[in-house]
């Protein structure tokens, strides 16, 4: 390998959210969805270029970078784009508020299926809109869409359907027949999807590959607005950067209109970094994906082998969705914070109940020594 995932950083010094979380600095902190490795060079120099020239004022996104967008989007899928359908904004979260503005008028609804990334339910509620959640199904460790309940539950209220692909935190990748199915129900029942596909670029399992919702039907196309970024794939999400594709042009205006004096515009940095990620950063993009496959079979393995845990996925990015159901734990969160020092993500936060959710983008000798403490937490259980 070219790039070392295996070099320890200590974060414990730098201001961010997932080391400074916990004040027992035992706890491995394994919760939120970043990485604890370094970008590399290719990023990194453009960033320092940047700074070193040492003025920062306002920037706005250069056309560049939607042709930029628009290039890694066509050769990576069958999905064509116009440039000018690229709205970049300083965050995904802060799209899927913008897009229940543009969406939503007083007494409509979004609905999106749970359990969901916690930003999903709150977005709606920010704007006192409503919210109503169908389930996930577990089926044999892939979450899957329930189409029974999205039909049966679907009223004339709901406007949107938020559509998180590959889902978070599910880690499920969903295949062009369950895709096409909510898009026909979308159709038939005049909902636009907004589809965050923020971790498509992080596809762990062989044979499986990411589908641009809005590429399967030029009708969807127009009744879609597709979240993408940087942020996950190239651990910059303390420059936040996504982009908004809207093939609609009136929604697209609409959309504009409503970020206008509540959006903050771009960093300066943010936008060096985001190009240099997508131009420059695909070998190291691949060395991770193959770094990410060990770590989740690693993991695996290692959920697996204790009583009451088990682990099938993620079919794409970083964040294991444990099943503790069979563990017997009141909180199978707590449990693992006290007794092996390790801490994950309650599923509370995203609407379920006896799951965990456990970053393993970290170097593998970290990886090891959590599995290790919960393994033993577990078998000392009485
Ligand atoms: C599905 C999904 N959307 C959005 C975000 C957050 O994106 P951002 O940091 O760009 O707001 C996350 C973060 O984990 C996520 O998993």
């Amino acid at each position: 390998m070219k790039y070392d995932f295996d070099e320890i950083i200590d974060r414990q010094n730098t201001i961010n959210k997932k080391w400074l979380k916990y004040d027992d600095p035992e706890v491995i902190p394994m919760w939120i969805a970043d990485m604890d490795f370094s970008c590399p060079e290719e990023i990194l120099d453009p960033i320092r270029q940047r700074i070193n020239q040492g003025v920062f004022g306002y920037a706005d996104a250069p056309e560049e970078l939607n042709e930029i967008l628009k290039e890694r989007i066509e050769s990576n899928s069958d999905w064509k784009i116009e440039s000018e359908w690229v709205t970049w904004l300083p965050g995904a979260v802060v799209a899927l508020n913008v897009a229940c503005r543009t969406a939503l008028s007083p007494g409509d609804m979004v609905m999106t299926p749970s359990p969901i990334y916690a930003p999903f339910s709150e977005a709606p509620e920010n704007m006192e809109r409503g919210f109503i959640k169908t389930f996930l199904n577990d089926n044999e460790g892939r979450m899957e869409l329930d189409f029974g309940s999205i039909d049966n539950l679907l009223t004339d209220e709901v406007k949107m359907f938020f559509f998180c692909n590959p889902q978070n935190p599910g880690g499920t990748v969903f295949r062009k027949d369950e895709i096409e199915k909510l898009i026909q129900i979308a159709l038939e029942r005049d909902v636009l999807i907004c589809s965050d596909e923020i971790h498509s670029d992080l596809i762990l399992e062989e044979g499986k590959e990411h589908i641009h919702l809005a590429s399967l039907n030029k009708e969807i196309e127009q009744k879609s607005i597709t979240l993408l970024g940087p942020c996950k794939t190239f651990n910059l999400a303390g420059f936040p950067m996504a982009a908004a594709i809207i093939p609609n042009k009136d929604i697209r205006e609409d959309f504009r209109r409503y970020m206008k004096g509540i959006v903050a515009h771009i960093d300066a940095v943010a936008l060096v970094a985001t190009k240099a990620a997508y131009t420059q950063a695909g070998e190291w993009h691949q060395e991770l994906i193959t770094y990410l496959r060990k770590n989740r079979t690693l993991l695996q393995e290692g959920i697996n082998s204790i009583d009451g845990l088990s682990l099938t996925g993620p079919e794409a990015s970083y964040l294991a969705w444990i099943d503790c159901r069979d563990s017997n734990l009141v909180s199978p969160r707590d449990f693992i914070l006290e007794k092996a020092k390790v801490g994950v993500y309650d599923s509370d936060w995203f609407g379920s109940k006896d799951y965990i959710r456990l970053n393993f983008a970290c170097p593998r000798a970290r990886l090891e020594e959590t599995i290790d403490r919960i393994q033993k937490a577990f078998s000392q259980r009485n």
